[in-house]
C-alpha cells in the first residue's frame, strides 16, 4: 500500500538524517525517498536539534523542497566538499554499485553525490539486486542533436536504446539540463558495471548514464516485517 511504502521510505530517511551533524554541508538527494529525507532534515533544523546545516541540491525538486522544509542552501560551485549526502536509487547490487535515473536527474546526482565523503544509499528491499539491469534499464542522458549517433552507439555496446517519453508529455522527455533521455535494456545481462558506465560516457553525446559505481560509501536497506520496519 502506499502508507506502507510512506513508512518505508520514512524510516531510512529518519536514519540518514539522524547521522547529519550541526555544521555540515549536505548534499541532497533526488526522488521520492529522498524527498522525505529532505522533509526530516528541514523537521531536524527547525526544531534547533541541528544548526548551521546549508544544503546543497543537485535537481529543481530538491532545491525546491528545501526551501519549502526550511534547509537553507547554498550554491553548488560555493562550496568545496560535502560531507553527507542521502540519495535513492533505482537498483542496488551487493557491491554497492547503483542504477539510477529512473527520474531522469542522475547527471547532476552523481556529481552531488561524487562529492560527498559519506554517499548514503536509501533502499527499500525490492531494489537490491544480484545484477544490475535486472528490474530498470540504463537510462542514459543525451544532447538532443547527438541522439541518432548514439543510439546506433548504444546497439553496437550490446544494448536496445528507447527514447524516455512521458505520460503526460507529448513527445520525448526532456531533463532539467535540456537534454534526453534514452532507457537501454541490455538482455544478456550487465557483467560489469563499471565498464559499461565508462563505455557508455565515452560515446560522443552522452551527457551521463545511470550506472553509478564506487560512489556509495554505505547502503541502508528497509526491510518490511508484517508492520514493522526495520534498517539495516
Ligand atoms: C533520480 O533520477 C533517481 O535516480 C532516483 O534517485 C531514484 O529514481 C529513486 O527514487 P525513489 O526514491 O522515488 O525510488
Amino acid at each position: 500500500t502506499p502508507e506502507a511504502q510512506d513508512a518505508i521510505k520514512r524510516a531510512l530517511a529518519k536514519k540518514a538524517v539522524g547521522l547529519v551533524k550541526s555544521g555540515m554541508v549536505v548534499g541532497l538527494g533526488t526522488g521520492s525517498t529522498a524527498s522525505i529525507a529532505i522533509q526530516e532534515l528541514g523537521t531536524l533544523i527547525t526544531r534547533g536539534k541541528l544548526k548551521n546545516v546549508v544544503a546543497v541540491g543537485a535537481n529543481y525538486q530538491s532545491r525546491v523542497l528545501a526551501r519549502q522544509y526550511g534547509v537553507k542552501t547554498v550554491d553548488f560551485n560555493d562550496i568545496n566538499n560535502i560531507d553527507i549526502v542521502f540519495d535513492g536509487a533505482d537498483e542496488v547490487d551487493f557491491n554497492k554499485n547503483l542504477l539510477k535515473g529512473g527520474g531522469a536527474a542522475h547527471t547532476m546526482q552523481k556529481v552531488v553525490d561524487s562529492m560527498a565523503k559519506e554517499c548514503i544509499i536509501l533502499a527499500d528491499q525490492s531494489k537490491v539486486v544480484f545484477q544490475l539491469g535486472s528490474t530498470f534499464p540504463v537510462p542514459v542522458e543525451v544532447i538532443p542533436l547527438a541522439i541518432s549517433p548514439v543510439l546506433r552507439r548504444l546497439v553496437t555496446l550490446g544494448g536496445i536504446p528507447e527514447i524516455r517519453s512521458a505520460l503526460r508529455k507529448d513527445g520525448p522527455v526532456i531533463t532539467d539540463l535540456g537534454n534526453m533521455v534514452v532507457d537501454v535494456s541490455f538482455p544478456n545481462g550487465i557483467e560489469n558495471p563499471a565498464d559499461l558506465e565508462k563505455s557508455i560516457n565515452s560515446i560522443p553525446g552522452v551527457v551521463d548514464n545511470g550506472i553509478v559505481s564506487g560512489i556509495a560509501t554505505s547502503v541502508l536497506v528497509a526491510i518490511q516485517d508484517g508492520d514493522s520496519v526495520t534498517v539495516m
